[in-house]
């Protein structure tokens, strides 16, 4: 009977300098296939935990395994069959794409013929055909970011780690990347950061909300909506008067209102707004509403920074 695969954290605790916990005792089993996202606001230990999990940084203490792999006694192992793009990745200014890629195959132990060809498919797959043969400085952001997609497909680990390869794109670069991570996803295993939680939501196959160093919630996403008693958002213009008999009603900052609850309700509550010709809008939670609700706003300490910078 052949055995699932898991990434597994037991107790997971990074204590940076004795004394700021970045994690706190993350316990989770997850199937090591598709894309998992982990989200949660600047701090949460994003960055920790994939490189725990990337064997870059050593956990204070607790027990993480790929496919039954100790990410720390058996890191040479795993090494071979991880691709790993840092947060602070970049290209070299001065290389073009297909020699970016090519190198980091030939830094992998592959031909130098094979890195060409395999470099050449990946650029290609990646979109990057035009720009293969351009210097990566005159490529713009979300060409460069790419870039790195490209090295990390072109080696064909199994499992790939990617942090935070997003922030910073436009929105079309990033719906770009979207489907290339879906593709990566099909047939590997992709750890992926991000404060986008549209993006988590759309990619992932599993998502971790992290805060505070601690796993608050991890699942698909009918796993995460269970969590919830409410699964139904209704949209509508502040100062209706609604009648909300059951669930629980949020102000929105767009003069919104916000009504969460039932299915059942939300049929009652729409009626009753179509025949008062009100716009409206109703939908299954999304990630946003469950993050807000799991931890607070995503933009919580944005808004606070904002609050102090303006004092
Ligand atoms: N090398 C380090 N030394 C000390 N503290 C660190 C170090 N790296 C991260 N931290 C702290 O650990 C916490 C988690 O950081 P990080 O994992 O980078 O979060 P995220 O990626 O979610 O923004 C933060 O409070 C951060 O300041
Ligand atoms: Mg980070």
């Amino acid at each position: 009977m052949g055995q699932t695969r898991e990434i597994s954290c037991e107790g997971i605790t990074k204590v940076y300098d004795g004394n700021k916990t970045a994690l706190s005792s993350i316990d989770f089993a997850i199937p090591a296939h598709g894309i998992f996202a982990v989200i949660g606001r600047n701090g949460a230990g994003k960055t920790t935990l994939a490189r725990i999990l990337s064997t870059l940084l050593e956990p204070t203490s607790g027990k993480a395994t790929i496919d039954g792999l100790d990410v720390m006694a058996d890191a040479n192992k795993l090494r071979e069959r991880m691709a790993v793009v840092p947060q602070e990745g970049r290209t070299v200014a001065w290389m073009t794409p297909v020699q970016t890629v090519s190198a980091y195959l030939l830094w992998r132990g592959i031909s130098y013929k094979e890195s060409l060809k395999r470099a050449g498919e990946a650029v290609a797959r990646v979109g990057l055909e035009d720009q293969a043969d351009r210097l990566n400085r005159t490529l713009s952001g979300g060409m460069k970011r790419k870039v790195l997609v490209a090295m990390v497909l072109a080696s064909d680990s199994e499992f790939i780690f990617l942090d935070e390869p997003s922030t910073g794109l436009d929105p079309i670069s990033r719906q770009q990347l979207w489907r290339l991570l879906i593709e990566l996803g099909k047939d590997r295993f992709v750890l992926l950061t991000t404060h986008y939680l549209e993006e988590a939501e759309r990619v992932a196959d599993r998502i971790g909300i992290l805060n505070n160093g601690r796993l608050m919630a991890i699942g698909n996403m009918p796993e995460l909506r269970g969590r919830l008693e409410h699964q139904y958002s209704l949209k509508v213009p502040a100062g209706l008067d609604l009648q909300v008999k059951v669930g629980e009603t949020v102000d929105l900052e767009n003069g919104q209102l916000q009504v969460l609850t039932t299915q059942d309700e939300a049929l009652r509550i729409s009626k009753n707004l179509i025949e008062a010709k009100a716009q409206f809008s109703v939908n299954p939670i999304t990630l946003d509403d469950i993050f807000t609700y799991t931890v607070g706003s995503i933009d919580a300490e944005v808004r606070e920074d904002k609050e102090a910078d303006e004092e």
